[in-house]
């Protein structure tokens, strides 16, 4: 799809290298002045294109300088906890980027004697790497031209050459990679895709588009036919699973309860408490009846309240989550069932500085626990 012939893709109104040349003077006029664009150094442009994958370049800027203050380099990232590097993504969500970033660490020091491959192809071979994290990098820190789409390049692409093909389907996408791909810059690859994000994020709004001082406005089809709306097509929506949680805060002598999360599930490696989930709304006197760990304490428990819910919203998924803050009477021997489903009582200084879900945390805070 890539070298699948220029002319291919020639506008009838604008020719590739006008495009492209346009696009790169309006970057270098209007860029946001951000560290990871002082370097080429494909460590930083690494860690930065995978935190912006995650959030917006305001939200995205306080995490990259925590990064790089802490792991000012592949050696210190590959060297520190897994815990550590969640404890500082906390807030990011999608945990799994986190824990690729210190599996790729970890390979480029055992594989690649710490330097990062110097090709898209072999960048793409790294975990965690996939295909736009490979064209970022190898484009910005080693000026290769491979072509970057993400969801602002596509809108930006479907908007100016009325592009109507489905961006959520593999044909769409490798069209939309094919087009990127035959207006790229030969001579300023990094600069061009940069371009084509930055444009993308603060030009080419998904709502409210700065049409009215567009440099595109006369060639720009959306504008002409006024279907800024309409573009890029999406017709797949992800489907929302609803899931009701309930989670039960047992506090003995002022350090609370809570388990690392394994398995398949949301937030693997982060902390959270002992957990109760249903298909829909319970009430807390039902979720003891059961056998399980709660089961067994019926009667030596005393619970106080539940909070109201707290929506959570993921891509898949929405999350309603209630908290049970639960008073024991009990004897030590009580308290051993909790050892076999992995929970460990944690003082509030050691609850600190462990990874959680942003939902835990924020009730921490408002439950003054911490
Ligand atoms: N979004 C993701 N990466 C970006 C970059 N390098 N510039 C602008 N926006 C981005």
């Amino acid at each position: 799809m890539i070298s699948n012939g220029i002319s291919d893709f020639d506008s009838p109104i604008m020719n590739n290298s006008s495009f492209s040349e346009k696009i790169v003077k309006w970057y270098h006029a209007h860029k946001r002045n951000l560290p990871w664009r002082e370097t080429t150094e494909p460590y930083r442009i690494w860690l930065s294109e995978v935190i912006l994958q995650q959030t917006r370049v305001g939200q995205g800027l306080p995490y990259y300088l925590k990064f790089i203050e802490q792991f000012p380099d592949v050696k210190a990232l590959a060297r520190a906890t897994e815990r550590d590097i969640l404890r500082l993504w906390q807030g990011l969500g999608y945990y799994t980027r986190a824990r690729n970033l210190h599996r790729c660490a970890k390979t480029v020091m055992k594989l690649h004697a710490g330097k990062f491959p110097g090709s898209a192809a072999g960048l793409h071979k790294l975990p965690g790497i996939g295909t736009y994290t490979a064209a970022a990098i190898a484009s910005i820190a080693f000026g290769e031209p491979v072509a970057v789409v993400d969801g602002n390049v596509y809108r930006v692409l479907a908007r100016i050459f009325g592009i109507e093909k489905d961006i959520t389907t593999r044909e769409g996408k490798e069209y939309f990679l094919g087009k990127a791909q035959a207006l790229i810059s030969k001579a300023d690859p990094a600069a061009f895709n940069q371009a084509m994000m930055e444009f993308g994020a603060t030009h080419c709004l998904p709502q409210n588009p700065k049409c009215e001082s567009c440099i595109f406005k006369r060639a720009c089809i959306a504008f002409a036919r006024d279907w800024q709306g309409h573009l890029p097509v999406k017709t797949k929506k992800p489907t929302v699973r609803k899931r009701y949680f309930y989670y039960f805060v047992i506090v003995e002598n002022s350090r609370l309860l809570m388990r690392k999360r394994t398995g398949k599930d949301i937030w693997q490696g982060l902390y959270d408490f002992y957990l109760v989930e249903t298909k829909q709304h319970q009430s807390p006197e039902i979720l003891f009846r059961g056998d399980d760990v709660l089961g067994k304490l019926s009667g030596k428990i005393r619970f106080n309240g539940i909070s109201g819910p707290y929506k959570h919203v993921l891509t898949h998924q929405n999350l309603f989550t209630r908290f049970i803050p639960v008073e024991i009477k009990s004897t030590k021997a009580d308290l051993s069932v909790f050892k076999s489903e992995k929970l460990k009582f944690y003082s509030s200084k050691e609850i600190d500085k462990l990874p959680k879900p942003v939902l835990v945390s924020r009730y921490l805070k408002e439950g003054a626990f911490l």
